[in-house]
């Protein structure tokens, strides 16, 4: 690293060597400036990109952030054309670099919203109604604040560097892009009724009293009429929500949830890339497709619940343009921030990711002083020093493991009958299961029986290496919302869900627009994705721990795979 200091330091010789040649040869003014200008540039990309404060300090590389002066028209999740772009652009503005906040000012304390009083939700009430009077040309505004959201979820930026659009779901800045948002938001809501220790609430979905929409947002200024009337309190929420109605008793959709949430959580999410999503590089070649556990559920198919049936893309909350226009998409993703800061806890609070491409990623909010801030994720990864805290509550998922919905033996047994009858048989061997060239399209279950390279691997075998069912090259042809759920060893897989063991996970694809350059011709740029369930524990707990192959079943929820393949399954490993 010390090597590509020296690098630099001898380019900029030769720069400013170039440049007082320049000035000897032409004395024109123009010719001048132009060279400062672009000696400003160079030096200013270098300190950006190479010379960074911090543990990264010799990190020398392009890195995620937006080009503010693109600010574009963009497509909604249905691909029809929207614009959030705010009234001037940013990048007329100056920007100053985040600070933390005074480390002796007062914790903001996050409570489940639920379980807030009156007077908190007067407060928040008066907040936000000042906050929907604000003129649009004013940073703080509500339509503007939900319109941050709509910019970086619909791709209205290009990426620093490259026409890429850039776009913060379904990858590692899912996570650290929210948490950025929601706290510049909830500093704004605080000075605007003069309160610094004012806290946004946090929709509490995961424990059985939380599990509905909270109350407050039926009154005042909370009140979205955008949201499916149906699911109004006191409807329990599904949390693994796939547009059909699951039709459960209050108990047994409850129950379901606390075992998706053990899922999605504990048992599903032992590797960080498993819970963070996949690692979304800078230029066109770096884009991923890999939301982690929560992302994909309980967080999109609650958008999805919310959102209202009557609108085309069952906006407000169900569409990620218009999603933050309602008020309690901040609770809901409090709650989402609230999981990330449980499941770090879980590991012992070790950083989850110490790769320079993400922590030195950076982007750009507007604070409660309106100034343009440039926060980078590097600075949200303590939320002490944020100056917020939760509410701690209980974890009812923490040991929800669930059960087999048959014993495993007898499981094993009709399966290798019907294995047998059907002939799903596996040459000798074979590292994955291919569907052809064609992918098999997901228009119905797909059955298939997969190796597993490696059996009877040790305990600590096991905790190095996560063993991971891959499905992969899953390709949703029309931008559509699409969800299917994974099961091992399931002998009726119509009958059970996430509260039985042989669930193994669950994909989302909500719509959002799947373009990722501007350019027409390189609108095909779309990568297919892969979702990757951790499946360790669930493998002991069915007693498959020492079979060569398991019996894997894919299934579409609500006819929403015809237009989706899928190129193969196959086990992994991941460290
Ligand atoms: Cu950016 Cu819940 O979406």
């Amino acid at each position: 690293m010390e090597a590509k200091r020296w690098v630099l330091a001898i380019l900029s010789t030769f720069i400013l060597a170039g440049l007082l040649v320049s000035l000897l040869v032409h004395d024109s003014l123009n010719v001048k400036y132009s060279y400062m200008g672009e000696l400003k540039n160079i030096f200013l990309s270098v300190v950006e990109e190479g010379w960074s404060s911090g543990s990264n300090a010799d990190f020398v590389g392009v890195v995620l952030s937006p080009n503010l002066t693109t600010c574009h028209k963009s497509l909604s999740d249905a691909d029809r054309p929207v614009y959030c772009c705010p009234p001037k652009r940013d990048s007329e503005e100056p920007f100053i670099d985040f600070q933390f906040p005074d480390p002796s000012s007062p914790l903001r304390l996050r409570r489940p919203a639920h379980l807030v009083d009156a007077d908190y939700i007067a407060k928040y009430n008066k907040a936000l109604s000042i906050m929907k009077s604000l003129p649009y040309d004013d940073p703080r505004n509500h339509m503007r604040q939900a319109n941050m959201h709509c910019i970086y979820c619909t791709g209205a930026y290009n990426q620093q560097h490259s026409n890429s659009l850039l776009k913060i779901h379904r990858s590692w800045l899912f996570f650290p892009w929210h948490r950025m948002m929601l706290y510049f938001h909830e500093r704004i809501i605080g000075s605007l009724i003069g309160d610094d220790t004012f806290a946004l609430p946090f929709w509490n979905w995961d424990a059985p009293d939380g599990m509905k929409i909270p109350n407050m947002y039926m009154n005042g200024s909370f009140v979205d009429k955008d949201r499916e009337n149906s699911h109004l309190p006191p409807q329990v929420a599904d949390i693994n929500f796939d547009y059909v109605e699951s039709g459960l008793e209050p108990e047994d959709q409850i129950a379901t949830n606390i075992a998706l949430m053990y899922h999605q959580m504990v048992s599903g999410a032992k590797k960080t890339e498993l819970f963070m999503g996949c690692r979304y590089k800078a230029g066109e070649e770096g884009f991923c497709d890999g939301p982690g556990t929560i992302e994909l559920a309980p967080h999109n198919a609650l958008h999805t619940w919310v959102g209202s049936t009557l609108n085309p893309e069952r906006e407000n909350l169900g569409a990620f343009y218009s999603a933050a226009r309602d008020p309690i998409f901040y609770a809901h993703h409090s709650n989402i921030d609230r999981l990330w800061e449980v499941w770090r806890g879980l590991r012992g609070n070790k950083p989850e990711i110490i790769d320079p491409e993400w922590l030195e990623s950076y982007f750009f909010f507007h604070n409660e002083r309106q100034q343009l801030v440039r926060i980078k994720i590097r600075d949200v990864l303590d939320i002490t020093k944020l100056r917020y805290a939760y509410e701690k509550v209980d974890l009812p998922w923490l040991n929800a493991r669930p059960k087999p919905a048959v014993p495993p033996k007898i499981a094993r047994h009709i399966l290798k009958v019907r294995d047998q009858q059907h002939g799903l048989q596996l040459p000798s061997n074979t590292e994955s299961t291919e569907f052809g060239p064609e992918g098999q399209t997901l228009d119905t279950t797909i059955r298939a029986k997969v190796h597993r390279p490696k059996t009877r691997r040790t305990k600590k075998e096991k905790e190095e290496e996560e063993e991971v069912l891959v499905v992969y090259g899953i390709d949703v042809k029309k931008d559509m919302y699409v969800k299917f759920d994974v099961y091992i060893n399931a002998v009726d897989e119509t009958t059970i869900g996430p509260e039985s063991r042989e669930f193994a996970g669950t994909f989302v694809n909500m719509r959002r627009g799947v373009r990722l350059v501007m350019k027409e011709e390189d609108a095909v740029g779309k990568k297919k994705s892969n979702l990757k369930l951790g499946v360790s524990e669930l493998l002991e707990d069915l007693e498959a721990d020492r079979d060569e192959s398991i019996w894997v079943t894919v299934v579409p929820r609500g006819g929403t795979g015809v237009n989706t393949t899928v190129d193969g399954i196959r086990i992994e490993y991941m460290r």
